[in-house]
């Protein structure tokens, strides 16, 4: 009988056979599947392993420290790029969805190019690039992409400075389901292993209108309150993917004796089984009601809260 014990021994096995002294890259997202690749290589060959972790400024509550932490078990090398200025500038004076997209994927770019640097000092030449490519990635890859909705980036994607002899995917045999198991086996936390997706350009797609460090703070804040209100109701695991949105709309509200005029924070949740469709989640009242309460006592700059009663189509999760 196969358990996940033995297949994670195997790939440790092959990976060091495969490896041998070389020097392997993976750019970690923070996401499941690169976070479990990372772990997996990193027990197999320690140092030998670079992973670098973009912070670009639009991740969520603590989502960077929360990353180094989980890997501080290993000796790997973790570089962490903290590009919040050098983003939040492209993004300064666009307002237009599409025209943010596409600034937060050139300012990737940019980073991969400063990251070829640093990788080149502090590491020298890589021989093998590791993505976290997972058996649905595989299939996924053959069909054609004739309806983009909108563009997608990941942050996974191929730098092309190293110089490598091939690329590793030890998860490509691998569904959702045991990559996450295996992530258990390998010691990793909870909240990496069980995490809802998030999309590469991070926050950037949950604010409308002009994005600033302002309101990808108080988005921070909101967001990060909507999640531990989800997770006390037990709710976590059923609903597939859930977030705050700051609108670009303020409004009128009254705290105490004095007229306020701050942002409406919209709420999002949703159940889907593949992201391609999805309806929105049935969240019980008095959970929309304690994190609607919380959230306007706790985070300055909003005095209301909606919640999104859309499901897709015809809305997209995301809202840009
Ligand atoms: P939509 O908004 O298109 O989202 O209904 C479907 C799923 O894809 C995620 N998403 C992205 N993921 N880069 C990503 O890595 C992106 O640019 C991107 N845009 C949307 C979204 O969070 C949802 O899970």
């Amino acid at each position: 009988d196969w358990t996940m014990e033995d297949y994670k021994n195997t790939s440790i096995k092959a990976i060091r056979e495969k490896v041998g002294d070389g020097k392997i890259l993976l750019a970690l997202s923070g996401g499941v599947d690169s976070s479990v690749a990372a772990a997996l290589l990193a027990e197999a060959v320690g140092d030998q392993l670079t992973c670098v972790f973009v912070d670009h400024g639009l991740m969520r509550k603590n989502e960077g420290d929360e990353v180094e932490e989980a890997f501080s078990k290993w000796n790997l090398n973790l570089i962490r790029m903290n590009e919040e200025d050098e983003f939040l500038a492209a993004l300064k004076g666009l307002t237009d969805p599409e025209d943010k997209r596409k600034a937060i994927g050139a300012q990737f770019i940019r980073t991969f190019e400063k990251m070829g640097k640093e990788i080149g000092a502090k590491v020298g030449k890589v021989d093998y690039l590791a993505q976290g490519t997972i058996y649905p990635d595989v299939i996924e890859s053959g069909k054609d992409d004739a309806a983009v909705i909108k563009s997608h980036h990941n942050v996974g994607g191929l730098p092309d400075f190293v110089d490598f002899k091939e690329i590793i995917e030890p998860l490509r045999m691998l569904f959702k389901d045991e990559v996450r198991q295996l992530g258990f086996e390998l010691g990793l936390p909870k909240y990496l292993v069980m995490r809802q997706p998030f999309p590469g350009p991070g926050l950037g797609i949950r604010i409308t209108g002009e994005i600033t460090k302002e309101k990808c703070d108080i988005l921070r804040e909101a967001d990060a309150i909507f999640r531990e209100e989800i997770a006390n109701a037990g709710l976590d695991t059923q609903i597939n993917q859930y977030f705050a949105v700051l609108t670009n709309t303020r409004t009128v509200g009254v705290m105490g004796d004095s007229r306020t005029y701050d942002y409406a924070l919209a709420l999002r949740g949703v159940t889907t089984s593949d992201f391609m469709t999805a309806d929105w989640a049935r969240i019980p009242y008095d959970v929309l009601d304690k994190a609607s309460s919380r959230i306007v006592n706790e985070v300055a700059g909003v005095n209301r809260i909606v919640y999104d009663i859309t499901s897709k189509p015809p809305a997209t999760i995301e809202w840009e």
